[in-house]
């Protein structure tokens, strides 16, 4: 039975989701019961949602607008190799190999919603392991040269349990755009 707090979106995810291009197709990496894909089309956009275990993502077989794809994202290939989305979207979720690939998988244009665990929240419980913990300003550092950082925090939250968490938004210019000047 899943949980009821964590079948609600990240607040996070539901406030920089508009940063997505209307219409577009998002990426929910590791989506476990794809509620970030559900945020996403329940705002009209269109989603692929990947997991090693797509059980809980059955019943959004039925909505043509939601692809469904199950892989193992640390030993498998990439799934998505020339692919690109108008957004990617991961919670709860760290395999630093990808990191350049999920950078890589945004459209111009596109945006990088991602939220989870980091150093500092072994204090509280698990994630303890230092493998599934963002080091401070490792999003920052991932998106460096490529993304536009919108907001960026680093820190300790309380709800749904106290934990801390690293999380980013961030934005590939559009095609034409004028880069912003490197400080
Ligand atoms: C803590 S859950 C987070 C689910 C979702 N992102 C969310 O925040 O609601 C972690 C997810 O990672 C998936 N996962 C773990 N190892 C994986 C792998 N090697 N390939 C793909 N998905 C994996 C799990 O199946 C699980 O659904």
């Amino acid at each position: 039975m899943p949980h009821a707090a964590t079948d609600q979106p990240s607040a996070w995810v539901a406030r920089f989701l508009p940063l997505v291009p209307a219409g577009g197709r998002i990426l929910d990496v590791a989506a476990g019961g794809g509620r970030h894909a559900r945020l996403a089309r329940s705002r009209g956009l269109e989603a692929t949602a990947v997991d090693i275990d797509v059980s809980a993502l059955a019943d959004l077989r039925a909505d043509a607008d939601v692809e469904i794809v199950a892989a193992d994202l640390e030993s498998g290939p990439w799934p998505f190799a020339g692919r690109r989305f108008a957004g990617v979207i991961v919670t709860n979720y760290l395999h630093r190999p990808l990191l350049p690939l999920l950078v890589a998988a945004l459209a111009e244009g596109g945006a990088l919603i991602y939220e989870t665990f980091a150093q500092g929240n072994e204090a509280f419980g698990k994630p303890s392991n230092p493998n599934f913990l963002l080091k401070a300003g490792e999003l920052l550092e991932a998106v460096r040269g490529h993304l536009t950082v919108v907001a960026y925090e680093h820190g300790k939250i309380e709800t749904p349990r106290p934990a801390v968490i690293q999380r980013i938004a961030a934005v590939r210019a559009p095609s034409g755009a004028v880069p912003l000047p490197s400080s």
